[in-house]
C-alpha cells in the first residue's frame, strides 16, 4: 500500500503514441485508447505490461487489431496485465472501457458538472478513464476525437491544437485534436459542453499569434474579463522575466463549479475552480481579484515548469510545484507591491504551513514514501517548496540564479525531472555546492534559530552568536544541520546601516549571512557605535526565529528598516509577547493589558503617510488567533486566546479611536471601483479602521452603515462580517444577513461567503447555526466549494466554535468526514486535517479530539486518503 521512492525503476515499455476516441454520454461515454508501446531496450523480454486502473471495467482488448486470447491477460478494476508480448518491435493494444460520468462524485477522471462534462487527473485520475501506465514518467504525443450529441455539446474541447471536426450520425458531432508535446497522462483533460467563450489573442516574442478563449457558464462572460487581462499580463511577464513563450496555437481556460482544488495545467486546456476565474464589483473582494490573478499565473506558468518539463515520479511534486509558486509570487510581487506581497506570503506560510512542519502531518518537501498522493498536495510541498527556491535565489543572486534557471529549462525541456536535476543545474551553472543546502528538500521541520548579538564599544565589534536546531518530525528523529541563508542589517541610531570593516566566523555575501553549523558566531569589525540587528529580513529563510530584542530596539527597526516586511516583522514581535501574555492572563481570570510601546507604535505606523495603505493594513492586521496558539506551543485554551487578543485590540481600539475616525473619512472612496492594489489596499486600510472603531463603539450601528453604504463585494463583506462576528444577535446583523442571501442568492460563489461568514462567528453557539444551515437550499453536500465555506471555515477558520470545551465541534467533524468520504475521499481528507494541532491542545479539549479520531479510525470502510491522514495523526 505504501508507495516508496526507492522502489523507482522506469516502465519496461515506451509509450510511443496515444490515440483517444471517446463516445460521450452522461452515463454510459465508451473510451477507446489506442496505445502503441515497445519494450525498453535492456528490459526483461518475458516481462509483461501492466496498466493501472481504478473501478474500471474491460470491454475490449485488442493487440495489432486482433482479439485477445483471454489467457494472455488478467483484468480487474485496479489493472490489466497483458502477457508474451513482442520482444522489441512497437505493438499497439487498443482498450475499450465503458465509464459512468454522472456517477463519478469524487471528481476524479471523467465527471460531469452542472451539464458539463470535464476531467481531472492529477496525479492518478486518468486511470478512472481507461488502462494506462498512469504515471508521470510515461510521455507521449496524443491525438484525441470527442463524438457527443451536437446540441447539448456544442463544444468539444481537448489539450493542444485543433485538428478538424464535423457532423457524425444521430444529431452528433465530433472534434479532433491533436498534442505534438509529449505529455504524461496526468496532463489528459477533455472538456464538452454548452458554454459562453471571452476571447483575446496574445502575440509571442517571436511573433506567434495565440487564441485566448477563457469558457464560462452562459451569461458569467463579463465576469471573465479579469481573469483574461491576467492571463496576457502573465504571458507577457514569463516571457520578459524567464524567457518562456507559450507554444501552442490556443490557450484555453474552463470554469467548472465543481472542483477539489484550486485549477489545473492541462496542456493548452486549464480547467479552473469557477471562484478563481469570476469577478466583478459587486461580486468579488479584492482578494478573490488578487486570487484570480496569481492561480491564473500559477496554471500558466506550468507549462514549463510542469508540462515542458515535469516530473519522473509523485515524489517530485515539489520540482515543479514550489517552483511555479515561486514564480507566481515574484508576478504577484511585480503585479502589486512587493513587500506587501511578501508580508501576506509569510502570513500564509506561518498559519498554514509551520503548524503542519510541527505537527503529525510533518512530510519533507521532497518526501520518500507516501500512502495517498493526493494528500501530498500540502503547503508544504507547495509554500515551503517555493521558500526552498527562493533561498537559492538568494544564496546564488540574481544572476546566479538565471543562470541556473536558463541551464533548467535547456537541459531538461521534455524531461520527467527529479529535484537533484533541478538543484544540479544550479551547481553547474555557478559552481556553488548546494550539497548541505538540499537538506531543505529532505528533513522535514521548521529550523529554530537562536540567536543573541553584544556591541563591544571599545573594540567596535558587534558580535552576533546563532544556534540552529531542527526539531524531530515523523520518521526524522535526528537532523543535520542547514545551510541557513539570514539577510540581515546593522541599522545604527540614525537610521543608517553599518558597513563593517571585516567580518569573521563565518561566510557573508553581501546582505547574507551563511548559518551553516550548529552553532556559529560571527564578529562584525569597525562597527562605531552600538547597532540595533535586524535578521531574517524579507523572512529569507522559513524559520522561527527566538532573538530577545527590546521593545526599543523593535521600535528602531520599526522605524528605520528600509525593509518594509522587517518593519512588519518588528511590529508583529512586539505584538506577539503581549497577546501570549493577554491570553495567559485571561485564562488566569486576570486584567488585560495592552503595552503603551505596542499601542504607539501601531498608530505612528498606521497614521504615517508616508507608508502604503496596504502594508499599514497589514500592521493594524494583528496575528491572529491561530498565530498566538502556535507561538504559544502547547496546553493551548482557545477560549483564553480569543479573550486576551479581544481586550488587546479594544486597548488599542480605545486608545486610536480618533485616528481611526479618521482613517475611515480619508479613505473614503466613491466614483468608478478599481480592483487595482493601490485602491485594494485604501480599502483595506479602512476596512481595519472600521474594525476598530466597531471595537471602540461597542455598538453595531457604524458596522451596519457600512454595511448599507457599500458599493463593492471586500466593503460590504467586511461590514456583514463585522456585524455577524461582534454582534452575532443584533437585528441589524440579522437584517443584513438577510439582505444580502436575497440580493444574491443567484450566485453560489457569494452564497459561499455568506456560510463563511456565520461559520466563522465566536463561540459555542456556532455549531448550531452550522447544522441549521446545513439544512438551508443553498447548501449543496455534493459541491466541494459550498463544503469547503460551511463546514471548512468552521473547522479551519473558527478556533473558539470548533474546540468547544464539550467537544461537539470534533464529534461534528467526525461526523461530516464519515458522510463526504465515501462520495469524495479527497474532500474528506483535506478537511480533516484541520484537526492536525489537535495535539498543542489542552488535556480536556486533546482527549476530547482524540476520541473523535479514533470514531473515525473505527470505521471499517474508510477511503485510502481518509485512512492515510487519520492513522498519521493518531500515531505522529
Ligand atoms: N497541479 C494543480 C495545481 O497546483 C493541483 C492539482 C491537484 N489535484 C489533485 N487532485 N490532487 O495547480
Ligand atoms: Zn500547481
Amino acid at each position: 500500500k505504501v508507495v516508496e521512492l526507492a522502489n523507482y525503476h522506469p516502465t519496461d515499455f515506451v509509450l510511443e503514441r496515444v490515440d483517444l476516441t471517446f463516445e460521450l454520454d452522461p452515463t454510459n461515454s465508451k473510451v477507446d485508447a489506442r496505445l502503441i508501446f515497445h519494450r525498453r531496450e535492456g528490459a526483461d523480454a518475458t516481462a509483461p505490461l501492466v496498466l493501472d486502473g481504478d473501478e474500471l471495467t474491460l470491454s475490449g482488448l485488442l493487440l495489432d487489431q486482433n482479439e485477445l486470447p483471454a489467457e494472455q491477460y488478467d483484468a480487474t478494476p485496479q489493472s490489466l496485465t497483458i502477457r508474451d508480448l513482442p520482444g522489441a518491435s512497437p505493438f499497439e493494444i487498443t482498450v475499450t472501457t465503458f465509464i459512468n460520468p454522472e456517477a463519478n462524485s469524487q471528481l476524479m477522471g471523467l465527471y460531469r458538472t452542472n451539464g458539463v462534462y470535464c476531467t481531472q487527473c492529477e496525479a492518478e485520475g486518468f486511470r478512472r478513464i481507461t488502462y494506462f501506465p498512469d504515471r508521470p514518467d510515461v510521455l507521449a504525443p496524443y491525438t484525441i476525437t470527442i463524438i457527443a450529441d451536437k446540441a447539448a455539446n456544442p463544444l468539444l474541447l481537448s489539450n493542444g491544437n485543433y485538428l478538424g471536426g464535423g457532423n457524425y450520425d444521430e444529431g452528433r458531432h465530433f472534434a479532433a485534436w491533436f498534442d505534438p508535446h509529449p505529455k504524461p497522462s496526468y496532463l489528459f483533460a477533455l472538456v464538452a459542453g454548452d458554454l459562453g467563450v471571452v476571447e483575446d489573442t496574445f502575440t509571442t516574442m517571436s511573433g506567434r499569434e495565440v487564441a485566448l478563449k477563457i469558457y464560462v457558464e452562459r451569461g458569467k462572460e463579463p465576469r471573465a474579463t479579469y481573469a483574461m487581462d491576467a492571463l496576457k499580463r502573465s504571458m507577457k511577464w514569463d516571457e520578459d522575466r524567464f524567457g518562456r513563450e507559450y507554444d501552442l496555437d490556443i490557450f484555453m481556460v474552463v470554469a467548472v463549479s465543481d472542483f477539489n482544488m484550486g485549477a489545473m495545467e492541462n496542456k493548452g486546456l486549464n480547467v479552473f475552480n469557477d471562484k478563481y476565474v469570476l469577478a466583478d464589483p459587486e461580486t468579488a473582494t479584492d482578494q478573490d481579484y488578487a486570487n484570480i490573478e496569481a492561480i491564473i499565473a500559477h496554471e500558466y506558468f506550468h507549462n514549463w515548469t510542469g508540462n515542458r518539463i515535469t516530473c519522473r515520479d509523485w515524489f517530485q511534486l515539489s520540482l515543479k510545484e514550489g517552483l511555479t509558486v515561486f514564480r507566481d509570487h515574484e508576478f504577484s510581487a511585480d503585479m502589486r507591491s512587493r513587500p506587501v506581497k511578501r508580508i501576506a506570503e509569510v502570513r500564509h506560510l506561518k498559519s498554514e504551513q509551520f503548524p503542519e512542519d510541527a505537527g503529525p502531518l510533518a512530510h519533507p518537501v521532497r518526501p520518500t514514501k507516501y500512502r495517498e498522493i493526493n494528500n501530498f498536495y500540502t503547503t508544504t510541498v507547495y509554500e515551503k517548496g517555493s521558500e526552498v527556491i527562493r533561498m537559492i535565489a538568494t544564496l546564488l543572486g540574481p544572476e546566479g540564479f538565471k543562470k541556473g534557471m536558463d541551464l533548467y529549462f535547456d537541459r531538461h525541456d521534455g524531461d520527467a525531472a527529479t529535484v537533484e536535476d533541478f538543484v544540479k543545474c544550479f551547481e553547474d551553472a555557478t559552481g556553488r555546492d548546494l550539497n548541505q543546502f538540499s537538506l531543505w528538500y529532505h528533513q522535514a521541520g521548521t529550523p529554530l534559530v537562536t540567536a543573541s548579538g553584544a556591541y563591544d564599544a571599545a573594540a567596535s565589534t558587534f558580535t552576533l552568536s546563532l544556534e540552529q536546531r531542527v526539531p524531530a518530525t515523523p520518521g526524522q528523529p535526528t537532523k543535520e544541520p542547514m545551510h541557513i541563508p539570514l539577510s540581515f542589517a546593522l541599522i545604527l541610531d540614525n537610521g543608517s546601516v553599518a558597513t563593517p570593516t571585516a567580518v569573521s566566523g563565518g561566510e557573508v555575501t553581501g546582505d547574507v549571512l551563511h548559518l551553516t553549523e550548529q552553532k556559529q558566531t560571527f564578529t562584525f569589525s569597525g562597527v562605531s557605535s552600538r547597532p540595533v540587528l535586524s535578521l531574517n529580513r524579507s523572512f529569507s529563510a522559513p524559520i522561527n526565529l527566538h532573538l530577545d530584542q527590546s521593545a526599543d530596539d523593535l521600535g528602531h527597526i520599526a522605524r528605520h528598516d528600509s525593509d518594509l516586511f522587517a518593519r512588519w516583522q518588528a511590529l508583529t514581535d512586539l505584538a506577539l509577547p503581549n497577546l501570549m501574555q493577554a491570553s495567559r492572563d485571561a485564562r488566569e481570570g486576570k486584567e488585560v493589558e495592552a503595552s503603551p510601546a505596542l499601542i504607539s507604535a501601531l498608530l505612528e505606523t498606521a497614521g504615517n503617510h508616508a507608508l502604503e495603505p496596504a502594508f499599514r493594513a497589514q500592521v493594524l492586521a494583528l496575528p491572529g488567533e491561530s498565530d498566538i496558539a502556535r507561538e504559544l506551543g502547547s496546553n493551548n485554551d482557545p477560549d483564553a486566546i480569543h479573550a486576551g487578543r479581544t481586550a488587546v485590540l479594544k486597548a488599542i481600539a480605545g486608545a486610536g479611536r480618533d485616528l481611526f475616525q479618521h482613517l475611515l473619512s480619508e479613505t473614503r472612496t466613491d466614483g468608478e471601483f478599481s480592483p487595482d492594489a493601490e485602491s485594494a489596499g485604501r480599502r483595506a486600510l479602512r476596512n481595519s479602521a472600521l474594525s476598530y472603531l466597531t471595537y471602540a463603539e461597542q455598538s453595531p450601528s457604524i458596522a451596519a452603515k457600512a454595511f448599507d453604504d457599500a458599493n463593492n463585494m471586500t466593503d460590504m463583506l467586511q461590514a456583514m462580517t463585522l456585524l455577524a462576528h461582534r454582534f452575532p444577535d443584533a437585528e441589524e446583523t440579522s437584517a443584513a444577513l438577510q439582505a444580502f442571501l436575497k440580493r444574491f442568492d443567484n450566485n453560489p460563489l457569494v452564497i459561499d461567503k455568506w456560510f463563511a461568514v456565520q461559520a466563522t462567528i465566536p463561540g459555542a453557539a456556532t455549531l448550531g447555526r452550522v447544522r441549521a444551515l446545513m439544512e438551508n437550499p443553498h447548501f449543496v453536500r455534493g459541491n466541494p466549494n459550498r463544503v469547503r465555506s460551511l463546514v471548512g471555515s468552521f473547522t479551519f477558520s473558527n478556533p473558539t466554535g470548533f474546540n468547544r470545551a464539550d467537544g461537539e465541534g470534533y464529534r461534528f467533524l467526525a461526523e461530516q468526514i464519515l458522510e463526504i468520504d465515501p462520495k469524495n475521499p479527497q474532500l474528506a481528507a483535506r478537511i480533516l486535517t484541520s484537526m492536525r494541532s489537535w495535539r498543542s491542545l489542552e488535556p480536556q479539549r486533546a482527549d476530547q479530539a482524540r476520541s473523535a479520531l479514533l470514531s473515525i479510525d473505527r470505521s471499517s470502510s474508510l477511503s485510502n486518503d481518509v485512512r492515510d491522514i487519520v492513522e498519521r495523526m493518531l500515531k505522529g
